[in-house]
């Protein structure tokens, strides 16, 4: 009969020696495998007199179970051993989260410019995109600024090497594409886009920002026309009660010609920095689109009229955002971009 006590610290003193994997399974293979010294410690209660088996087999068994547990209690003991030694030698910890790749997000100004046309597309506006690259002819030719004209000195711009080739300076050449497009249908188009100017920039101008023009021609289009839909979109855009101011103006290309303003959004109109004392803010230009600019786009100034206005998304987001500097938007800032979510 085997001695159990002598088993036991026999296995006990083995176990406590095995120092890895290999050695454990040597030691499993002895001691508890098929063949192994426990099992048959434990076929031996067959031989044993009848009365001498139960207590024995409470013995045996208590033996194995305890075994067994010191068993699973090295190897758990073991493999921590084994990743803690790895971690050493590998010198970085795998259970650390990883780096969370950036998430994009839009452009604020592609932001901005979503919202208008999401409220102006609500009208019933399409989305009419022309070229950047324009010629003299429809940057100013048509739409009034005959060469020489002033009002071009607004708007110096970049010339390409093909004579009469250049930037646009605003969207409103794109009036002039949409309508000969359209001709002699009715027209409701928004008029997206970068233009160019050269000239110096500072906070508040930059030589390459964005437009959205509007444009509307049909029959009996009157300003009332063109003053609900800025009230409309100026209350979607920067909220309900929105007060708006029509002040005269000129461009060549519109007559007569306004630019709008809407009540500070900061103060309410009582005067404030952002509103320089004034009370209102700028937010665009516009008017009736005139005869000579409807006649180049082929629609005949007796029997068809409309309205046109321009503004300036980077203004509009400067102004929702109360962002101070245009030129933040194109530094491509990483601190400054993803602020917008
Ligand atoms: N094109 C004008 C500008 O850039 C804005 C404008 C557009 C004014 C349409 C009237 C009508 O200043």
């Amino acid at each position: 009969m085997t001695d159990l006590t002598q088993l036991q610290q026999q296995a006990e003193a083995e176990l406590a020696a095995a120092q890895d994997e290999s050695a454990l399974e040597a030691w499993r293979i002895k001691y508890l495998g098929r063949k192994g010294l426990i099992p048959a410690a434990v076929r031996q209660i067959g031989s044993l007199p009848p009365e001498a088996r139960a207590e024995y087999g409470k013995a045996v068994n208590r033996l194995k179970q305890s075994i067994q547990q010191a068993y699973e209690q090295r190897r758990e003991a073991l493999k921590e051993a084994s990743l803690a030694a790895e971690l050493e030698a590998v010198g970085f910890d795998v259970t650390l989260p990883g780096r969370r790749p950036q998430v994009g997000r839009l452009h604020p100004i592609s932001r901005t410019l979503r919202r208008i046309y999401r409220i102006f597309g609500d009208m019933g506006f399409q989305i009419y995109t022309a070229r950047d690259v324009e010629t003299d002819e429809f940057n100013f030719q048509l739409l009034n600024f005959p060469k020489g004209h002033p009002a071009r000195e607004m708007q110096d711009t970049f010339h390409t090497t093909l004579p009469d080739v250049l930037l646009r300076t605003h969207t409103s050449p794109g009036q002039i594409r949409a309508m000969r497009d359209y001709y002699p249908e009715p027209i409701r188009v928004i008029l997206p886009g970068k233009c160019y100017r050269y000239e110096q920039v500072t906070a508040r101008s930059e030589m390459m920002f964005f437009q959205v023009e509007g444009l509307a021609v049909g029959h009996d289009i009157t300003f009332a026309d063109l003053k609900g839909t800025l009230q409309a979109f100026a209350e979607q855009l920067f909220g309900a009660g929105r007060r708006l101011r029509f002040r005269c103006s000129h461009f060549p290309f519109t007559e007569p010609s306004a630019e709008v303003d809407i009540d500070c959004i900061l103060c309410g109109g009582k005067g404030c920095r952002v509103c320089k004392y004034t009370g209102w803010l700028e937010i665009l230009g516009c008017g009736m689109v005139h005869p000579n600019v409807l006649r180049n786009g082929g629609y005949d100034p007796d029997v068809y009229s409309g309205y046109a206005f321009g503004m300036g998304p980077e203004r509009i987001a400067m102004l929702l955002h109360g962002i101070d500097d245009i030129r933040y938007f194109y530094a491509n800032d990483a601190r400054f971009l993803p602020q917008f979510a």
